[in-house]
């Protein structure tokens, strides 16, 4: 008991009790021998009951062998058994059964706690796939959580076979390194340690070719890729958002900009001393006033209501200021504007906003 005390496993009752009073000393299981109790939900006794199967413990004594002569195809396991082992586990059903419960009773202490703390994670998607997600102990519980969620489990023939999905949990039976059914989200729990880095980086592009780049098609439908998704990618709110999502965050960016745009205008102002020269800039400030106070939160809402056409019309006010300011210096032999750059950097944001727009009429 001295032994599984201090291991963690037993919190002894009355510490100041002389060890030798065997009878006066009592001990309570702790959080973690909690998991070895069979009625426990959390129960980790399957995962346990595998560690210690012969067929895991075997390929340890591998594994000096294996370190020697590494070789990325091949592992302890399969230096022990002659298979690598999801390709062993395929053709014995028994080891099958235990193996995914194993992973099973893991994966549910690890999800109730992801669930628990990293809510965050999860909210406000659509759509997720657990890759390599076994029986679906792990996607079941996202379902569950978040039912807004479609998940998906894509895990090898024999794994999901007989597996029932349910309103918003389906399985699909292949091969990672194949095909990964898109999605917004791909999990990984407990998948890339089983490969060696070669196939870590196969199964990554994978995931990367399943998740469907928004931004990317929407801003090929602008007329200036690189500023809307360079811009868009600087934004956080960008991995939930759709279309419309997007053109609100250009158009608060928009907004953004012209305040800074109206500030660089006053400092502008207090530091000219010619009279013709100032009027210009008072000129710009209105402009950038209006759209500041006017045209870009209208816009806004508008977009907010689901009436495109208004906000556009209010989006081409916005362009109208611009516009209108750089025109006052229009003629350089009398002043050249200060604001050339920022006033055409400003009009290419709010003309990709507008194309954004014209892609949810
Ligand atoms: C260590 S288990 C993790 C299971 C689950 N994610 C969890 O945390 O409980 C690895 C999983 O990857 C699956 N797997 C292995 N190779 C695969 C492949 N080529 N395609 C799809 N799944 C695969 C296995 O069948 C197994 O269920």
């Amino acid at each position: 008991m001295c032994i599984l005390t201090h291991a963690g496993f037993f919190i002894k009752n009355n510490k100041d009790t002389n060890e030798l009073d065997r009878e006066n000393i009592s001990y309570v299981l702790t959080s973690t021998s909690h998991l070895l109790l069979k009625d426990e939900p959390l129960s980790m006794i399957p995962y346990q009951q595998a560690r210690f199967d012969q067929i895991f413990l075997d390929p340890s004594h591998n594994l000096s062998q294996w370190f020697q002569n590494r070789e990325s195809s091949t592992s302890p396991f399969a230096i022990a058994h002659g298979k690598l082992f999801f390709e062993y586990v395929e053709k014995e059903p028994k080891l099958n059964r235990v193996f995914n419960e194993f992973m099973a009773s893991d994966a549910r202490l690890v999800i109730s706690t992801v669930i628990e703390n990293c809510k965050g994670v999860f909210e406000g998607l659509k759509s997720l796939v657990d890759l390599g997600g076994g029986t679906g102990k792990v996607a079941k519980s996202v379902a569950n959580a978040f039912p807004e969620i479609n998940c998906s489990v894509l895990d090898l023939p024999h794994v999901v076979e007989g597996c029932e999905g349910s309103k918003n949990v389906s399985y699909v039976g292949g091969d990672m390194f194949k095909f990964i059914p898109p999605a917004e989200v791909i999990l990984l729990e407990s998948i890339l340690h089983d490969w060696s880095d070669d196939y870590c980086i196969k199964i990554l592009k994978k995931c990367k070719e399943a998740i469907p780049d928004l931004i990317d098609d929407a801003c090929h439908r602008t007329g200036d890729f690189n500023l809307c998704a360079a811009s868009l990618r600087t934004d956080p709110h960008i991995r939930t958002a759709d279309i419309k999502g997007l053109t609100c965050i250009m158009m608060e960016m928009c907004l953004d900009k012209a305040k800074g745009i109206s500030s660089q205008i006053e400092r502008i102002i207090k530091q000219a001393t010619d009279r013709g020269f100032k009027e210009c800039l008072e000129i710009c400030l209105k402009e950038f006033g209006l759209a500041i106070d006017n045209h870009l939160p209208y816009a806004i809402k508008q977009l907010d209501s689901v009436d495109y056409v208004d906000a556009t019309y209010s989006l081409m006010g916005v362009d109208n200021s611009a516009e209108t300011c750089e025109n006052q210096f229009t003629d350089p032999s009398v002043f050249t504007s200060p604001l050339t750059d920022v006033d055409a950097k400003f009009l290419n944001l709010t003309l990709v906003t507008g194309d954004l727009l014209s892609l949810l009429k």
